[in-house]
């Protein structure tokens, strides 16, 4: 009887402490001690490096607790009670990530192969910070062993329907720090905006970078604000964010898309459109600000006919941007988009049609095979990858690409099949442009993607067998932002299913459960509110079942 008393109050006391415990993603292993306790953060405590490259993970924890706490901590030569050690070992780290996390009455420890397992271990120490403001951090006792499931775990963003600032991106950079997510998928051109200074061609920025206004209501528009906006960012702002999310472990990939969606960059230089004398096609009912004839910018969203034509001169052109680009970005990955890339003006189009008979292509979607084909060529001479939209499969694969489904699984699972590296952003689960509630309560693009579908998204496909399931190299959420004008809504729009993402694309898949998570969502929204961010409470709303559907 006495035992068992003793028992319940051991249990309940380590219950209490594994309340504390909400790391989201949740980490493969958390072991609390059978005796529990807490060690105390002050401003006395102390990081000791054993690797002066683990830097960037003090300067992180540092800029955080100085954020949220308003004190930092110094660094001290030698490991004490109180002091916070960073270590490296030779363990094999496959998915370079792994760490362990131990917080003991004796001093915190963690150690990782690599430098960004430290720096995923630090973002869970973060997470065992208490909630609230106070001068003496008290976090439990508790042992972690953790590992990513994926290699690949990313977040986009398009600055071309709408721009960020430098610090909004880094702002957004942050959010994936802290969420272990390694990739920031940079969306930088657009048929509303041209984002990315290019030397050679000025115009793509001075021009391409600015609009006359943009529709108001859903695309194609009610109206017009009547409001020239834009931006873009010089080369030397580029680099500066790519090392800022470098500190951060996270590979930012530039996309600069290809044929399609290239309205912008035609208004920039109209020789680049089959048809350089037409002036840009304004649908019936679009309100426009501005200039109707030449080449715009576009004011309303959609897709649009008008699309590089694949003439030599087109073709020098990317290159030379490429040329550009490719220095400012030391991902082995570069995106070259490939999506929706109506064959309208290609069909009309006496050069597009004899260069079809030419090349012996079957037909337009032949072409725009051809199309994809001679960049990754020039790509790969230059040392790196291409990753395009799933649309990159119609008319044959280019032979080293990787794969970004986002109709469905269907591209994933073809590419996969043909031994294709794929990485999955589903709209139907991945899209957090979407709607979070039903009606939507602000303005959306459409959809309905509540956080709880997010969270039982998995990035294999059953339709993968084992030998094929490893080409999925992980995962990505997709933020266009036609209907995203500024940071809140951003913010409302990403949280929490980032949250729920993150938790999909870093923990075991064993044992997830809503029920399991929903708890530590709750946790986690308070971090949010420390971290000051507008985020969604629709997670708080019953889901309202829809037909399910693959795209
Ligand atoms: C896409 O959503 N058009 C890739």
């Amino acid at each position: 009887m006495y035992k068992s008393i003793t028992l319940c109050i051991l249990l309940a006391f380590s219950s209490a402490a594994f309340s504390q415990v909400n790391i989201i993603p949740k980490p493969k292993e958390t072991i609390l001690p059978d005796v529990s306790g807490s060690f105390s953060i002050t401003a006395q405590t102390k990081f000791v490096l054993k690797d002066p490259s683990l830097q960037p993970s003090v300067n992180f924890f540092n800029d955080y607790l100085f954020k949220i706490y308003g004190f930092r901590l110094k660094s001290a030569k030698v490991a004490t009670k109180n002091t916070i050690v960073l270590d490296r070992n030779k363990e094999a780290d496959t998915l370079q990530g792994s760490y362990t996390l131990n917080v003991k009455a004796s001093g915190i420890k963690i150690v990782s192969h690599s430098r960004q397992g430290v720096f995923y271990g630090i973002q869970s120490l973060l997470q065992l910070l208490p909630t609230s403001k106070s001068a003496k951090l008290d976090i439990p006792w508790v042992s972690i062993k953790d590992e990513p499931r994926f290699a690949y775990r990313g977040m986009h963003l398009d600055v071309g329907r709408h721009f960020f600032t430098v610090s909004e991106v880094k702002k957004y950079i942050d959010y994936l720090a802290l969420h272990k997510m390694n990739y920031f998928h940079w969306h930088l051109t657009e048929d509303q905006g041209w984002r990315i200074e290019i030397k050679k061609y000025p115009r793509l920025t001075s021009v391409g970078g600015f609009r006359n206004g943009t529709i108001t209501g859903h695309a194609p528009g009610t109206g017009n604000d009547q409001t020239p906006t834009g931006g873009f960012y010089t080369q030397e702002e580029v680099k500066d964010i790519v090392a800022y999310a470098a500190r951060r472990y996270i590979t930012t990939i530039p996309e600069i898309e290809m044929p399609g969606h290239a309205s912008a960059a035609i208004a920039a230089y109209p020789e680049l459109s089959c048809f350089p004398e037409e002036s840009t096609y304004i649908k019936p009912g679009v309100v426009w600000a501005g200039s109707t004839s030449g080449k715009q910018v576009q004011q309303t969203f959609g897709v649009f006919t008008d699309v590089f034509a694949p003439t030599e001169k087109t073709f020098a052109f990317l290159q030379d941007v490429l040329d550009e680009v490719l220095p400012l970005f030391p991902s082995k990955f570069i995106h070259i988009g490939g999506d929706e890339s109506p064959k309208d003006n290609w069909k009309r189009s006496e050069f597009c049609q004899q260069l079809i008979k030419e090349k012996g292509l079957k037909d337009e979607h032949g072409l725009q095979s051809y199309f994809i084909q001679r960049m990754e060529k020039y790509i790969n001479s230059k040392g790196k990858q291409i990753i395009g939209w799933d649309e990159i499969l119609e008319g044959g694969l280019a032979p080293n690409a990787t794969v970004m489904s986002w109709r469905g699984e269907v591209g994933g699972i073809e590419a996969a099949k043909q031994k294709h590296n794929v990485i999955m952003t589903p709209s139907t689960y991945v899209y957090f442009d979407y709607a979070q509630s039903k009606p939507e309560d602000s303005l959306t693009i459409g959809g309905y993607l509540p956080v709880q579908t997010v969270y039982g998204y998995d990035p294999i496909p059953k339709e993968l067998a084992v030998d094929e399931q490893k080409y999925v190299l992980g995962g990505q959420a997709n933020l266009w932002t036609e209907y995203i004008t500024n940071m809140p809504k951003l913010e409302y729009m990403i949280f929490p299913r980032m949250s729920a993402l993150s938790e999909v694309l870093w923990s075991p898949k064993e044992g997830r459960s809503w029920t399991e998570f929903e708890p530590r969502l709750k946790q986690q929204v308070q971090r949010y509110d420390l971290w000051k961010v507008n985020y969604s409470k629709a997670y708080l709303l019953p889901v309202v079942p829809v037909p399910t559907k693959t795209n």
